[in-house]
């Protein structure tokens, strides 16, 4: 039996179990109660709340302007939703940076007032003890390497990362810095698939790619993609499994010519 088929909720030695079996790991975000859901019933492994919420929900071009109360009102918002996957939320923009306390501060939160499972970071050596502090409440934490978009103005562009040497080095250190002070897992995203095969080999923690290949030990997408809501949005890496946008907008077309028709409501959808 499939370690996925045998747990009535997910945690991260679930997650564990699952590399060392060679079972991949599935994972989506999720941003509200009703998404979270529809997803949680389909068996998803791990829901992220991710930062991505500034993006989809709030209509931003980046992932910096959201807040942590409003990360805490989505997280709350999807754990309402979920009886058997982790949730992992992540640390927004300028809650963890500062200093190890701040990001403490910022995971107990998240953790008290939302009752989220784990909290995920960006980011390596850089925020080593930040993730320490965290670790050392009994907090579990995520980590992200590569594309990190809330570094995305040091970046300069969405494309692929540590292509160069020099960066895939600093990747493969990070990621077995992160294994080593005790992270349940890591995000890889938009890397080269050979990186994110020679990094899930070298770990002992599952790996979970967005954009990597299909070496990672999991994958990620953001749910509005997947669903096709976010209709401009192509990557390479990106599979549809519905058309949302269309499927939607063409339900809103029909409802209103009903409404202007006097088609809708009928005499059975009255009192
Ligand atoms: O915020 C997010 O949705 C993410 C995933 C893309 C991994 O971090």
């Amino acid at each position: 039996m499939s370690v996925h088929s045998d747990v009535k909720r997910v945690t991260v030695h679930t997650l564990q179990a699952m590399k060392t079996n060679g079972e991949k790991i599935s994972m989506l975000t999720a941003y509200d109660y009703s998404m979270a859901r529809v997803i949680d019933a389909a068996g998803i492994d791990v829901i992220l709340v991710g930062d991505s919420a500034s993006n989809v929900m709030a209509g931003h071009e980046t992932t910096l302007p959201i807040t942590l109360d409003q990360m805490i009102y989505h997280a709350s918002s999807v754990i309402r939703g979920v009886q058997r996957a982790l949730v992992v939320v992540d640390l927004p923009f300028g809650s963890y940076q500062g200093n190890s306390r701040q990001a403490l501060e910022s995971a107990i939160r998240i953790m008290k007032e939302s009752g989220a499972h784990a909290v995920k970071l960006e980011g390596g050596a850089e925020i080593e003890e930040s993730i320490k502090r965290i670790l050392s409440a009994g907090i579990p934490v995520m980590g992200h390497l590569g594309l990190t978009p809330q570094s995305i103005y040091k970046f300069g562009t969405y494309t692929v990362r540590a292509k160069e040497d020099a960066e895939a080095a600093k990747l493969r250190a990070d990621a077995k810095l992160l294994e080593k002070l005790g992270c349940f897992g890591l995000v890889l995203e938009k890397i080269p698939a050979k990186l994110t095969k020679v990094v899930s080999e070298s770990l002992t923690i599952p790996t979970i790619g967005i954009g990597g290949g299909v070496d990672a030990d999991g994958q990620v997408l953001v749910s509005h993609d997947l669903f096709g809501l976010t209709k401009d949005f192509h990557p390479r890496f990106l599979r549809r499994y519905l058309d949302l946008y269309d499927l939607m907008k063409g339900a809103v077309e029909q409802y209103i010519a009903d409404v202007k028709s006097q088609d809708f409501p009928n005499e059975k959808e009255q009192y």
